[in-house]
């Protein structure tokens, strides 16, 4: 395994639509969501999606209580009308942090490392950390979905302003 480098904002690999993984059993992606994995436990993260490293699949990673969790080819769909606004880090805009608004909870569907269809519900944080890191392979940025970019800044000085902290992802 190895610590893989992580895109900063203005890579044009950010801005990029990232292509559906065609056999997520292939020896390479298990390489690649080891090293994802690796990557984003170094870089202290909650959530990294492939297109942060270079890699231009719809394949993300994220840390859940029970441990890492790989979706591979994510579709996500609202369920009901309601968002809510929180705040938001990524590791490819270090050290800044924003406002933004998320649906409050969705249906995921996709495939999990092993290359089994997986689907399910998600509200709150887990709803939030899945829609940030989808967004990442359509090319989206966090900044991209904020309503109000008064409410962004950086973590030190919105920490003593007491605005509170979120791991980046
Ligand atoms: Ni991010």
């Amino acid at each position: 395994m190895s610590i893989l480098k992580i895109a900063r904002m203005g890579h044009p690999v950010l801005l990029a639509k990232a292509a559906p993984v065609p056999d997520p059993s292939a020896p390479e992606i298990r390489r690649l969501i080891a090293d994802m994995a690796e990557t984003l436990l170094d870089a202290g993260g909650v959530g990294l999606a492939a297109p942060q490293v270079h890699v231009p699949l719809r394949v993300f990673i994220w840390r859940q209580a029970e441990g890492m969790v790989a979706l591979v080819n994510p579709v996500l769909t609202a369920l009901g009308p309601e968002t809510e606004a929180a705040w938001e880090g990524c590791l490819s805009i270090p050290g800044l942090r924003g406002e933004v608004p998320r649906w409050r909870r969705l249906h995921f569907a996709g495939l999990d490392a092993d290359g089994r269809a997986v689907e399910g519900e998600a509200e709150g944080i887990a709803a939030r950390i899945m829609q940030h890191e989808t967004d990442h392979l359509d090319g989206i940025l966090y900044t991209m979905r904020m309503a109000d970019l008064g409410r962004f800044g950086f973590n030190e000085e919105l920490a003593r302003a007491a605005a509170p902290a979120q791991n980046p992802a």
